[in-house]
């Protein structure tokens, strides 16, 4: 018992020439591991006599205190050492400017339909909406277009099933509203449509809005005169004028496709006509006492335009490269 002070210096210069934790912690096993030394010795005590054992026992707690110690003094200066290779490695350049953030902005189309909500508002009108999907009934019966009608056929619907559509217009909107209110009404109706169809003008999914005026008065010169305003307002353009082309609508009569003038030649915009008859039947409104005029214009196109985008797909495909462009 009495030479282990011996084993001071012999664990450090073990700990000494330790240069990582793994080997630190083996050789710390040599000492005060289950089978080290001084754990051996810890348990011969129970060989001596009860005079010698206190001793004994204090003598072994001194040198298993300094080998700790110095095992926590190694442990340390290897830490350390980790610590700095590790620092130096890791450095951080804090004069390397920032990240930059780029900001989220609106969908051009979603832009478009809030100035033209925005040009209406400004003139009386409310924005009314409806669902997407629709009753045949809404869709097409309540707009005089009966079943079997070959209109039906002019609008390459998608059917949900039997009875239901994904609204071919923005037109059922109209139902809804004169249903709900009595005139005199005075709404825009934007929102999403669906036709089966596709190429660099169609898309199976696009943008229309829908107006309707619904008064005592109400003339074919209104209509050509709202759209007409709202036109020169919406491009900026003083000197834009609308033409009216004879065309057929079921749920309007007369009818006329919408022209205006653009670069010295002409675009067509949507179509329009006077509300009628049957269909003012059906929502109970007497077309005796009322008139009303309907329009639809297709969103997508009016955004073409006004910024100067040639390709309608460029709306869908969710390119950044495009969309950034509309951040401001
Ligand atoms: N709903 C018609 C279409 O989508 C457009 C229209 C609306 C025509 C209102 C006349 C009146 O083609």
């Amino acid at each position: 018992m009495a030479n282990l002070e011996y084993l001071i210096a012999e664990s450090q210069n073990d700990f000494n020439a330790c240069a990582d934790m793994p080997t630190l912690e083996n050789a710390k096993a040599k000492y005060l591991g289950k089978a080290g030394a001084l754990t051996e010795a810890l348990k011969g005590l129970g060989k001596l006599s009860s005079e010698e054992r206190p001793a004994a026992g204090a003598a072994i707690n001194v040198v298993k205190q300094a080998v700790e110690a110095a095992l926590n003094l190694r442990r340390e200066t290897i830490l350390n050492a980790v610590q700095a290779q590790q620092l130096s490695q890791e450095s951080i350049d804090v004069t390397l400017p920032a990240r930059a953030q780029s900001q989220g902005g609106l969908h051009p189309v979603t832009l478009t339909l809030q100035r033209i909500e925005q040009l209406f508002h400004s003139i009386g009108f409310d924005v009314a909406t409806g669902p997407e999907i629709e009753t045949d009934f809404y869709n097409f019966t309540a707009l005089n277009i009966p079943e079997n009608h070959p209109a039906r056929a002019m609008h390459d619907t998608f059917y949900v099933d039997e009875s239901n559509v994904l609204r071919t217009h923005t037109s059922p909107v109209q139902i809804h509203y004169m249903e709900d209110k009595a005139p005199p009404l005075k709404i825009i109706a934007p929102g999403r449509v669906y036709r089966v169809d596709s190429d660099a003008t169609h898309s199976p999914m696009f943008h229309q809005v829908e107006g309707l005026w619904v008064d005592e008065n109400i003339s074919f010169a209104n209509l050509k005169g709202v759209v007409q305003d709202f036109l020169q307002k919406f491009f900026e353009r003083d000197d834009l004028t609308v033409r009216f082309r004879p065309s057929f609508f079921p749920f309007t009569e007369p009818s006329a496709e919408m022209d205006m003038s653009w670069n010295g030649g002409w675009l067509e915009i949507g179509g329009c006509g006077m509300v009628h008859p049957e269909v003012f039947k059906h929502v109970n409104i007497d077309s005796e006492k009322y008139r009303g005029f309907a329009f639809g214009l297709g969103v997508e196109r009016l955004a073409m335009l006004r910024y100067g985008v040639n390709d309608l797909r460029h709306f869908f495909n969710n390119d950044l490269r495009f969309l950034s462009q509309f951040n401001k």
